[in-house]
């Protein structure tokens, strides 16, 4: 999606500060960027494709000025190309501004400007605006106030930082229903879409909320409502430091990131005493309806099983896409509880809104100050820090963690607890098998399709593993119910499709932790896999299994086996038994000479719908 970063310096020049900080929003997914800074005039430069080409043809010692933005476009009015990209002008050349969001209204805008005798550049809502502000200040109005005029006009979405050299001191930014930060460092302001943005500059942050305007000059940063108002807020500092938003010697954040995933959990799992604060603070739950996208669906999904298996809460998962489509039996004894690491997705927000009062909101989310935070009723923050690479890996572990968590908080069952704390070591176990991964990689990264397979609480599993190789490698891969198979899928075995079957053991029949309520119908899902995988092999499949060390009737039907210690049951298995199918998915990837750090059409976080 698209990011904005600008900055407001004190003494150094604007570009290659600018061009860091636009640097750090590559993750985000985009297709073309640009930047422009503010002398006595406006120097703009922009393309389509990547950043490091884009930077190699720069010539910085053109850019003068202490003040700039910068942009990375994902294209949804008109396509990558140079004209589309930001940052746009008005017909002077005298207004630059940089988008994210969209402008619904900006067909009727631009016919409205193009009559007045407005010439456009591009086919983007995001000119209209530089026009607009343009109209008003071509009535005698500053730049503050015309730029507020044109807000008022816009329908949509909109984060923006704006620049005029007619007021060569100033930047202006503004938001509604897309995230911009002012952040303050020693070197001056920065505005920014997303935190990762500045850190390397600046760790005291103000978000800023829906219809807000921020002006800042060398006086400092005024933040108005779009009446003109001041608005008091405080900066908060922010915890993530410059180093966990650097690849720290991995060749992809993404490997990085999967390799963190102990430690995430760790700092995760301290989070319990606030869980259990927020678990008061809810109150009386009969009913739980999860609501997220992607990966953090997956997550959600495990937790039907969990609060279901374990708390006989009634409990449904919905896509946020669909959630307006079916969501209308809650009421104030429902939990809807939103799980989204950015806290930014369209689809979930609107979601988020719709629930309007009528059930209590809950969101699980990693990125503090974030929108999901501010609208929710009560807020679990999951500590994963800054992900970058656009395919979720830690955050999902740090989502599971939370929900687990949770349950452990609402059923007052602390052996959840006791029994995660094992998880971190058994992680490390699981990283140092990456060697047999990575030949697991190499067997079978010319595949054209791979099925996933796995009952109960290995269902969601492979969900989350079928969506980490197709996200990455761009290989079709389909997760199944096992049960599943017969229904239609096993049509599609024949000699040598690769299925991974994930079969982790049931709870042992003596268990002194009872926290599942039928230990034979967990039995079952473990047998029931097998005699689904001995069917697969029968027609030719190549079985990649995960199970435990000691399960020697599954690992004799497989190909190849990634074995777990057999401690970790079932239902703590989704924590565990995915590290390997992500560094599958990373392995494909890149023996595949692709890049798993920007997924091709796929962003970090997806703010339209
Ligand atoms: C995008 C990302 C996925 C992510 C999903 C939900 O599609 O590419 O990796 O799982 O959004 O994002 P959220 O920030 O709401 O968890």
């Amino acid at each position: 999606m698209c990011g904005i970063a600008a900055c407001i310096l004190e003494n150094d020049k604007a570009a290659p500060i600018l061009l860091g900080c636009v640097k750090k929003l590559e993750y985000r997914g985009y297709d073309s960027v640009g930047i422009a800074t503010l002398n006595s005039s406006i120097i703009v430069e922009k393309d389509e494709g990547k950043i490091n080409d884009f930077e190699e043809s720069l010539d910085l010692s053109k850019f003068q000025g202490r003040i700039g933005i910068g942009h990375v476009r994902w294209a949804t009015h008109g396509p990558p190309t140079r004209e589309n990209a930001h940052p746009h002008l008005d017909c002077d050349g005298k207004i630059a501004i940089v988008h994210n969001g969209i402008i619904e209204n900006y067909m009727e805008l631009k016919n409205e400007l193009k009559s007045e005798g407005h010439n456009f550049a591009s086919e983007t809502d995001t000119e209209v605006i530089a026009h607009l502000i343009e109209k008003y200040k071509n009535r005698g109005h500053n730049l503050e106030e015309a730029v507020r005029r044109a807000l008022i006009r816009l329908k949509g979405a909109y984060a923006i930082a704006v620049i005029s050299s007619d007021e060569p001191d100033k930047i202006i930014g503004a938001r509604k229903e897309s995230p911009l930060i002012v952040a303050k460092g020693e070197r001056g302001y920065f505005l920014a879409s997303d935190i990762p943005a500045i850190l390397d500059h600046a760790r005291d942050v103000i978000f800023l909320d829906d219809n807000e305007m921020v002006i800042i000059d060398d006086t400092g940063a005024r933040i108005k409502d779009l009446e003109g108002n001041i608005k008091k807020k405080e900066y908060k500092y922010i915890e993530w430091t410059p180093e966990m938003a650097e690849k720290g010697g991995y060749d992809y954040f993404m490997l990085k990131e999967i390799h963190e995933q102990p430690q995430v959990l760790r700092d995760t799992l301290r989070e319990i005493n606030t869980i259990q604060r927020v678990v008061d603070e809810i109150g009386e739950i009969k009913r739980i309806c999860f609501v997220a996208c992607g990966t953090s669906y997956h997550a959600a999904f495990v937790g039907k099983y969990l609060f279901e298996s374990i708390l006989h809460i009634p409990t449904d998962v919905i896509i946020a896409s669909e959630f307006q489509y079916t969501a209308n039996a809650l009421d104030k004894e429902t939990l809807t509880i939103f799980i989204t690491q950015s806290g930014e997705t369209a689809d979930t927000l609107n979601a988020l809104r719709a629930v309007n009062k009528k059930s209590k909101t809950l969101a699980i989310v990693n990125v503090l100050g974030s929108t999901a935070t501010r609208e929710a009723d009560h807020v679990i923050y999951t500590r994963a820090g800054p992900e970058i690479g656009v395919a979720a890996t830690k955050t999902y572990i740090s989502q599971l963690a939370c929900i687990y968590m949770l349950a452990a908080a609402i059923g007052r069952k602390t052996e959840i607890v006791k029994d995660l704390r094992k998880l971190p070591d058994e992680m490390e176990k699981i990283l140092e098998k990456e060697e047999l991964i990575k030949e697991i990689a190499r067997t079978y990264k010319n595949k054209s399709d791979f099925l996933f397979i796995g009952r109960g609480f290995s269902y969601p599993t492979a969900l989350e593993g079928a969506l980490k190789l197709k996200e990455i490698s761009y290989i079709h891969a389909e997760g199944y119910a096992s049960g599943e198979l017969k229904h239609g899928p096993i049509a599609l075995i024949e000699k040598g499709v690769p299925v991974v079957a994930i079969a982790p053991p049931p709870l042992p029949l003596k268990t002194g932790a009872k926290i599942v309520k039928d230990e034979e119908e967990f039995r079952n899902s473990h047998s029931l896999t097998l005699s689904n995988v001995k069917e697969v092999k029968a027609r030719g499949a190549e079985v990649i299994g995960l199970g435990a060390e000691d399960d020697e009737e599954f690992k004799k039907n497989t190909d190849k086996y990634i074995s777990f210690n057999p401690s970790i049951r079932e239902e703590i298995s989704p924590l565990l038994y995915i590290i390997p199918l992500q560094l599958l998915a990373y392995h494909i990837s890149v023996m595949k000479g692709e890049d798993p750090d920007h997924p091709r059409n796929l962003a970090k976080c997806v703010t339209v719908v």
